[in-house]
């Protein structure tokens, strides 16, 4: 798919890269392999040690040069590679936040030896000191109770209680299971909630997303959704069809009467 907003390429980010002019880029969500050995139909993800650290390097190196001065970068890793690229990615960008993607995994026995990993990491880096940053459009507003309780005096007047906090580094959001309707035929899925909080805080309206590493496009609709632009890369043909026929239904649904469209928009 390609439109004046978003461009899907079926295509190896590396050969691709070259299409996007650089210093372009408001935002880059990449969600690379984590070298987990998982089935992309393709062998991305069976990189381990010097070789993961290795394609890491080089994928950042061919995104970074494509951010404009006010932009972001938010990585999504395993702690077991996230020291590594962490520390190389400082050597490009300066690093805003950790943030600790907590799954909500339910405890069912689990590991014996170790503690149960439940999280992913994720990094969040800028170009430089004047990245873009609007905190006010991903407040999580108090509820009735908590904002009643609040009525001493030092409270009263506050901004913060009239337009809620701001979300912590932890980000506890369940993960995608396989009857949720917003799952697609791919094994690692993102939560749209996720990146779309990315997109809201860190791109302008009207900007550019690029995601080297599309999967199921969840990158792609969160972009849409909000009215900022989108290119991303993804070398199965299978999970960029997929994603083509997410955008295509997000489109129809988002074209829809107001209130239908926006119930249908928040399901994807
Ligand atoms: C972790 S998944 C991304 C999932 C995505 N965030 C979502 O929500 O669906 C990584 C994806 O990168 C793709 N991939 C691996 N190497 C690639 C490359 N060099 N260029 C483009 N895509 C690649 C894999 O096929 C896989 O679908």
């Amino acid at each position: 798919m390609s439109d004046a907003r978003a461009t899907l390429l079926n295509q190896d980010f590396f050969q691709g890269v070259g299409r996007i002019r650089d210093a372009s880029v408001d935002l880059i969500v990449a969600d690379p392999p984590y070298g987990l050995g998982k089935d992309y139909g393709n062998d991305s993800d069976r990189l381990s040690g010097a070789a993961y650290l290795d394609f890491s390097r080089r994928w950042i190196d061919a995104a970074v040069p494509k951010l404009k001065a006010s932009g972001s970068l938010y990585v999504f890793l395993t702690w077991q590679n996230s020291p590594e690229v962490f520390s190389y990615l400082k050597t490009r960008l300066a690093m805003v936040n950790e943030i600790i993607w907590d799954r909500k995994v339910p405890s069912m026995g689990g590991s014996t030896r170790k503690f149960s990993s439940v999280h992913d990491t994720v990094g969040f880096f800028a170009a430089s000191r004047d990245y873009y940053f609007d905190i006010d459009s991903v407040r999580i507003p108090y509820d009735a109770e908590t904002k009643k309780a609040r009525t001493r005096s030092i409270f009263v007047g506050k901004k913060w209680l009239e337009v809620g906090y701001n979300p912590k580094d932890v980000w506890s959001v369940t993960r995608l299971h396989r009857q949720d309707p917003e799952r697609e035929e791919h094994p690692t899925q993102k939560p749209l909630e996720i990146i779309e909080r990315m997109v809201l805080a860190s791109c302008p309206a009207g900007g550019l997303v690029l995601d080297p590493f599309m999967g199921s496009g969840t990158t792609a609709v969160a972009a849409l959704k909000h009215g900022r632009r989108f290119i991303g890369f993804e070398v199965n043909p299978e999970y960029c069809a997929a994603a083509h026929r997410r955008i295509a239904r997000f489109g129809k649904r988002a074209a829809a009467p107001s209130a239908t469209g926006a119930r249908a928009a928040a399901a994807l």
